[in-house]
């Protein structure tokens, strides 16, 4: 059976309350500690 893509936003309106930083966290630990393959895109709309 093939594996279904998850999707997992992260998103705040205002600037610098921790979106990249928790980013990475959440990222890191479902990849080293969960075993999935993740890929991680961090986007800044209005730049
Ligand atoms: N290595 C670090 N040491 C101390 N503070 C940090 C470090 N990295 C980030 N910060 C602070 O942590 C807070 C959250 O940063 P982060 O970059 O995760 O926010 P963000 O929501 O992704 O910001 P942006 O909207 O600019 O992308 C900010 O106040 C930032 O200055
Ligand atoms: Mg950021």
């Amino acid at each position: 059976m093939e594996k279904e893509s998850l999707f997992i936003a992260v998103g705040n309106q205002k600037g610098g309350v921790g979106k990249t930083t928790y980013t990475v966290l959440l990222s890191s630990y479902l990849h080293y500690q969960m075993g999935l393959r993740v890929l991680v895109v961090d986007c800044d709309a209005p730049q």
